[in-house]
C-alpha cells in the first residue's frame, strides 16, 4: 500500500467553516481537498492500494487527522466543494480514539508525530526539493510520502522525521504544489511497478531433472535480480562432490539487490541440504526464507514474485 501524509497548518479543525471559502475560513482546506484527489482518483476509477493522512493543525481544536483509505472510500467526487463536505462531516463528529465518519474515512485527535510512529515499520520518505533525486532511491511498495502544504514543515516536524530517520527525496528542482508532488509520485512508482511486472519470472513446470521458465527448459538454477543462471553443477560436485549443497557464492548471489524473499526448492523428493549456518546468514539479512520440495517451491516463488523481490535457487533432481 502507498501512503501519503500531508500536514495542513492552518486548516480548520471545527466543522463551522464555509464550503463557499475553503482558502480563507477553512484554512487553506483546499489543498489538502487537491491532495485526495490526486491521491485516489484515476480517470473513471479510484485507487483502492493507497491511504492518506491528513495532519489538520489549524485552531480551534488542533490537532485532528483525517484518515482517507482507498480501499473502502465511498461518496468521493472530483469537486471539491462534495469533498470539502465528507471532511466537515467528519470535524463534527465526537470523537473518542479513532472514528468512523463516512466510508473510509476516519477522524481521530492524533498528532504528526503518533501518525509518523503507527507508519514507523515503512519506509519513510520526506518529499523536499533539496533531497536525493527519486530516480535514485529504492522506494519499496510500501513506502510512506510525507509532503508539506504551502508552508515548509517547521523545525519540530523536521526533527520527527529525522527521529524516525526519514529520507529526504527530490521530485525535482522547483518548488511543486503539493497535490502535484503526490501525482509525481504515482506516476513514478506506477512505471516501476509495470516494470517489474513486465520482467516478473514464472516457472511452468518442473519434473525430474528440469524445470520450465517462460517457456525454456533448465536443469537446476539460481535466480537473482531477475535473471535465471543455470547453477555450475561440475563445480558443485568437484567442491563438495555432489550438488545437493548450497555453495558461499551461491548464496551471495542469493541475498543480492534489494531481495526480500528466498525460495529454495529441494528437489523433487527434497533432497538438496540446506543448512543451519545458511538459513541463519538469510535471516540475519532479514531476508524471508521458503524451504519446499521443488514442485512446491516454484508455485511459491510465482505467487510471491507478484508482490515481492524473490530470488530462488531451484534443485530439480532427487
Ligand atoms: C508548496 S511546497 C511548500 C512550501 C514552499 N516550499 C515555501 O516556499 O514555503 C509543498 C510541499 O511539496 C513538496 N515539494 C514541493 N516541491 C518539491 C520537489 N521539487 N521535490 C520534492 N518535494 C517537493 C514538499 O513537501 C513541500 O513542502
Amino acid at each position: 500500500m502507498r501512503r501519503f501524509i500531508v500536514i495542513g497548518h492552518r486548516v480548520a479543525t471545527s466543522g463551522d467553516f464555509n464550503l463557499n471559502d475553503l482558502c480563507g475560513s477553512a484554512g487553506r482546506l483546499d489543498i489538502l481537498l487537491r491532495c485526495i484527489n490526486s491521491s485516489f482518483f484515476l480517470s473513471h476509477a479510484i485507487r483502492r492500494d493507497v491511504e492518506l493522512f491528513l495532519i489538520l493543525k489549524g485552531e480551534p481544536h488542533p490537532p485532528r487527522t483525517i484518515r482517507v483509505n482507498g480501499r473502502e472510500i465511498k461518496y468521493l467526487n472530483p469537486d471539491e466543494r462534495s469533498t470539502a463536505a465528507l471532511i466537515r462531516n467528519a470535524l463534527l463528529k465526537k470523537l473518542d480514539g479513532e472514528v468512523r465518519s463516512t466510508p473510509g474515512i476516519y477522524i481521530s485527535k492524533r498528532n504528526f508525530e503518533d501518525v509518523i510512529e503507527e507508519v514507523a515499520k515503512t519506509q519513510l520518505i520526506y518529499l523536499k526539493e533539496d533531497g536525493e533525486n527519486i530516480k535514485d532511491v529504492k522506494i519499496k511498495d510500501n513506502a510512506t510520502f510525507v509532503l508539506s502544504d504551502d508552508r515548509n514543515l517547521n523545525e519540530e516536524e523536521e526533527s520527527i522525521l529525522e527521529k524516525y530517520n526519514a529520507h529526504k527525496v527530490s521530485l525535482g528542482p522547483l518548488d511543486l504544489h503539493t497535490d502535484h508532488c503526490i501525482i509525481l509520485v504515482h506516476n513514478e512508482m506506477d512505471r516501476r511497478d509495470k516494470l517489474h511486472e513486465d520482467k516478473i519470472i514464472q516457472f511452468e513446470s518442473t519434473d525430474f531433472g528440469k524445470v520450465v521458465i517462460d517457456g525454456r527448459t533448465y536443469g537446476d538454477v539460481l535466480i537473482a535480480n531477475n535473471e535465471v543462471v543455470p547453477r555450475n553443477k561440475g563445480f558443485l560436485r568437484r567442491v563438495f562432490g555432489t550438488s545437493h549443497k548450497i555453495s558461499e557464492e551461491e548464496i551471495e548471489r542469493l541475498l543480492e539487490g534489494d531481495v526480500e524473499v528466498i525460495v529454495i526448492g529441494t528437489g523433487q523428493s527434497g533432497v538438496l541440504f540446506v543448512d543451519s549456518q545458511i538459513i541463519e546468514k538469510i535471516k540475519s539479512a532479514n531476508v524471508e526464507l521458503v524451504v519446499a520440495k521443488t514442485p512446491e517451491a516454484i508455485k511459491l516463488f510465482n505467487s510471491l514474485a507478484k508482490e515481492k523481490k524473490v530470488n530462488a535457487l531451484i534443485h530439480t533432481t532427487c
